[in-house]
């Protein structure tokens, strides 16, 4: 099977970037940063053992201390950060791949712990996720209350994107995508569930927008908009999350989109993250008649249902998660039809912890023969 648009011939997105296939990493939060949230060099080594993707999404990295809300997670707020990220972005460079950054702001699924001077956790409203805890620096807590930002801090947390995005760009990241999913910061502005707001960022579907389209006016200041891409989880109930209006917002959120010329608009589409059971799923073909650039899927996909995808039209490309944990070489798997190990064990997921990270082995098939 390899036409044009098989999942293992290359993409050009634009004139500035071509994918050698389109298989994606997803972003994962692997927890391995330490205490500074510095990428290391085990980092280095895992998107080294996965660089024969299309493209890499490296793990979501915080734009701030506020942003932070993840036990070592890395950061992109500092210049000790950027020297780290651009060790791991030269790696995959010498191996011919792709890495594009994912700018994060946890939002209200933070704690007060995660911040040097112990401040609360923001959000556009002050209203509590609705989960058992949250994992912090302290070991498990109850999650807060958050506070609900001003129009000033607001516009502090835009200018942390434009940052972020500079740095981003000083390390070498061939392009960023801007975290609008799985109820963090961004996603919690678009969602009538976690935006009450009454002034000019809430209340419509137009001003629950209105902090998305700021960002990514600012990172684009930063990084050229064809090397930027936006996440979204329109079925997603991660962190608490399901508006009974998300098709119309989701919708609406896609067709503005459409204005800046993005490298992709990215979607979790799948529900094998969650679902939040509000209505029927939003599908990529849905996205696909309101979005006019090229559009990632992604949760729960095998080989056979990327490629149906696809061959079909409905994506240009698809993001696995789960399965890269596990299989560095997840390419070379789908182009021999080698087997996929097994899904790697919970533990290792997101917990800072040695093992679990580099030590998953390419498929060998002398070995097995
Ligand atoms: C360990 C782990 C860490 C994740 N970290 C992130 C992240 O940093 N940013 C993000 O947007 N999604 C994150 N996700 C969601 C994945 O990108 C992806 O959407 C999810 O795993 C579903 O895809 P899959 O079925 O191919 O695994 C994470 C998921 C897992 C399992």
């Amino acid at each position: 099977m390899s036409s044009d648009s098989s999942l293992l011939n290359p993409f050009k997105l634009n004139e500035a970037l071509q994918t050698r296939n389109r298989v994606v990493l997803a972003p994962l939060t692997r927890a391995r940063a330490g205490k500074n949230r510095v990428p290391t060099y085990a980092m280095a080594e895992y998107y080294r053992q996965r660089a024969s993707a299309g493209l890499i999404i490296a793990e979501a990295a915080s734009v701030s201390d506020v942003g932070l809300g993840w036990v070592e997670s890395p950061g992109i707020y500092n210049d000790e950060q950027m020297q780290g990220w651009k060790r791991i972005v030269d790696t995959v460079h010498a191996e011919g791949g792709l890495i594009f950054m994912q700018l994060w702001h946890c939002g209200r699924a933070s704690h007060s712990s995660f911040h040097a001077n112990g401040e609360l956790p923001v959000a556009p409203s002050a209203i509590k996720l609705n989960g058992d805890h949250v994992h912090t620096p302290n070991g498990k807590e109850p999650y807060e209350t958050p506070h609900a930002l001003t129009i000033d801090e607001i516009k502090k947390t835009v200018q942390d994107y434009r940052n972020a995005a500079r740095r981003a760009k000083q390390a070498g990241f061939d392009g960023i995508e801007v975290h609008s999913a799985n109820g963090y910061l961004l996603d919690e502005f678009l969602q009538s569930k976690t935006n009450q707001r009454s002034d000019e960022y809430g209340g419509s579907i137009e001003k629950r927008y209105r902090m998305l389209n700021e960002v990514v006016q600012a990172v684009i200041q930063e990084m050229p908009v064809e090397r930027v891409g936006v996440r979204l989880a329109p079925n997603g109930n991660f962190n608490d999350m399901g508006s009974v209006d998300y098709r119309e917002t989701f919708k609406y959120v896609a067709q503005q989109l459409n204005q800046f010329g993005l490298a992709y608009l990215h979607v979790m589409d799948g529900l094998s993250f969650g679902f939040h059971e509000q209505g029927e799923p939003m599908t990529l073909d849905e996205f696909r008649q309101v979005f006019d650039g090229p559009l990632m899927g992604n949760c729960g996909y095998i080989q056979e249902t990327a490629e149906q995808a696809i061959e079909n039209n409905k994506a240009d490309f698809i993001a696995f998660g789960r399965a890269y944990m596990s299989n560095p070489d997840l390419v070379e798997r789908f182009s021999n039809d080698w087997p996929l190990a097994p899904e790697a064990d919970q533990e290792v997921w997101w917990t800072p912890r040695e093992d679990g990270l580099i030590d998953f082995p390419a498929y060998n098939a002398d070995f097995t023969r």
